[in-house]
């Protein structure tokens, strides 16, 4: 909710802001890490990346990150996601108005100029909408206020500003906790820490404030009282959605913003059309991209850049980062990162896809199965309870169980290919670098150390041979020998008279 009271609107040109200030200098202790606060990762970006994401959707010709604690961290972080950023040093923290001070500096020499509109926000709010920014902006810039603050009425107050508004709804004062008299520690509208400003009047009301206050401390908020003084007007922008202002300082408050964030993902999912069968334990990054008709069963996080395609199924219990998930694909109980899953392929129960795995359409790797930098084309088929490494499976092959591409000599990583409709028996080891022909066929057990010819039949094991009646001699009086003795006796058995030798392929 918009509120209008504060000021007539007179009309200023609208336009995008001189500058966004983000300020990201505080230690953050109560996080109790060696990862500063505003860098720990929320719904899958930093909580940082979420407010600069946020900035970026008012289009500041400037953007200004304040740093102080863990500087380099902090000062990389931004960089990497906007090499333009203007970095502010705040050597020491002594309060939120001289953060923005220390910004106003940087922008001056960055630009040359403060005037148009400064929006001065905090480093740890992850819900904020860039809708919402641009809202405040929007009614910032119309009503050619000094100041425009954004608010919202909560709960428990305890600790936050408290807007202080006169007679006609204009604000007065904002009040810090620790300064607040009891009457005004009762207002529930609480300041949010994001602001719109008129940029030449701010840079001026910067030098004007004190640390003379309980905090000892330079309070950004005083600019309020400064405008007031001075005559100038200063406005509210209310919103009922308070949630998209709170911050986490500690990791138990960071969980909570995180299953909120991820419950307001998850819902424009299902109203885009997505099946989430169970939103309490789906966890989507803001990162992933989802087609209607996706459906995704309980116990499933995606991560990154994944993308899932119409109609495919994924879960329970599966784990995706960077994975392209095709149409119609089914991905149960695995785990996979830099993977592509092709349309009508499916996947587990219980696989494994390390990076590079590329699997074709209507292709299978199945259950126990490993796989990684392993392209396996449409319609091929690994099963069971294999590792697929370096390794190339042409279209329509098929892998037996317990199939091992040994892909590592202790040395070196080597390649192995199946041709296209080759058809490998069950418990094989290809020792790579290895090739196996188009249309080729290998026995059971067969380990394979030369490259077998199109169409050709490997085999690598001994002929199997017995040793009749063993276990009568070796183990007699066991139930073994007496039940073996019993069927030699009826002579039931189909391999009775048998010669030593049965090959299990016949040689031609
Ligand atoms: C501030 C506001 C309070 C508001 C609350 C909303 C002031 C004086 N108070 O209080 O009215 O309700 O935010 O969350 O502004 N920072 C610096 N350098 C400093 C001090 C702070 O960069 O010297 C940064 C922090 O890293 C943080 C932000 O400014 O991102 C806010 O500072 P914080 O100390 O959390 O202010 P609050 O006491 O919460
Ligand atoms: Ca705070």
């Amino acid at each position: 909710m918009t509120d209008v009271r504060s000021d007539p609107p007179h009309a200023r040109p609208a336009g995008t802001p001189t500058a966004v200030v983000v300020l990201a200098a505080g230690s953050g202790t109560r996080m109790k890490s060696k990862t500063m606060k505003v860098l720990h990762p929320i719904c899958g970006r930093s909580m940082l990346g979420h407010v600069l994401n946020a900035a970026s959707a008012v289009q500041p010709r400037h953007l200004v990150t304040v740093v102080g604690n863990s500087r380099e961290q902090v000062e990389a972080h931004v960089l990497a996601r906007q090499p333009d950023a203007v970095i502010a040093v705040q050597e020491t923290q002594d309060g939120t108005g001289h953060a923005v001070r220390v910004a106003m500096d940087a922008l001056h020499a960055a630009a040359g100029t403060t005037t148009g509109t400064v929006v001065v926000m905090a480093s740890d709010t992850p819900l904020l909408e860039g809708a919402t920014l641009a809202g405040l902006v929007a009614e910032h810039d119309a009503s050619g206020r000094a100041v425009t603050v954004l608010t919202g009425e909560v709960e428990e107050p305890f600790g936050y500003g408290r807007v202080v508004r006169a007679e006609d709804g204009s604000v007065t004062a904002i009040v810090e906790q620790k300064d607040a008299t009891p009457d005004q520690a009762l207002v529930r509208e609480i300041n949010s820490g994001i602001f719109a400003f008129d940029g030449e009047f701010l840079a001026d009301a910067l030098t004007r404030i004190t640390d003379d206050n309980a905090g000892g401390e330079y309070y950004l908020t005083d600019v309020v009282g400064v405008a007031h003084e001075a005559g100038r007007a200063v406005g509210a922008h209310r919103i009922d959605d308070v949630m998209q202002t709170e911050g986490a300082n500690d990791r138990a408050q960071l969980a909570g913003l995180a299953a909120e964030l991820n419950r307001r993902v998850l819902t424009r999912w299902m109203r885009d059309g997505v099946t989430v069968v169970d939103p309490a334990t789906t966890w989507v990054d803001v990162t992933v991209e989802l087609a209607a008709d996706t459906t995704l069963l309980p116990g499933v996080q995606l991560h990154g850049s994944t993308r899932v395609g119409e109609d495919a199924v994924v879960g329970p219990d599966t784990t995706l980062t960077d994975v392209t998930v095709g149409e119609g694909a089914t991905v149960v109980r695995t785990h996979g990162s830099d993977a592509v899953i092709g349309a009508g392929a499916t996947v587990g129960p219980f696989a494994y896809l390390r990076p590079g795995t590329v699997l074709g359409a209507k292709g299978k790797i199945g259950t126990f199965v490993e796989t990684k930098n392993a392209q396996i084309a449409d319609g091929a088929k690994v099963p069971h309870l294999s590792y697929v490494g370096d390794a190339e499976v042409g279209e329509g092959a098929n892998v037996g169980a317990g199939t091992i591409f040994a892909n590592y000599d202790g040395v070196e990583k080597h390649r192995t290919t199946v041709g296209r409709h080759a058809k490998t028996g069950s418990n094989n080891t290809f020792v790579a670098p290895v090739h196996i022909g188009d249309g080729a066929v290998t026995g059971g057990g067969t380990v394979v150390r030369r490259d077998v010819p199109p169409g050709a039949l490997a085999v690598s094991t001994g002929p199997q041979r017995h040793v009749e009646e063993w276990v009568l001699r070796k183990r007699p009086g066991s139930p073994a020998a007496d039940a073996a003795r019993a069927a030699l006796e009826e002579g039931a058995s189909s391999h009775k008279g048998d010669a030593q030798v049965a090959p299990e392929v016949a040689p031609e």
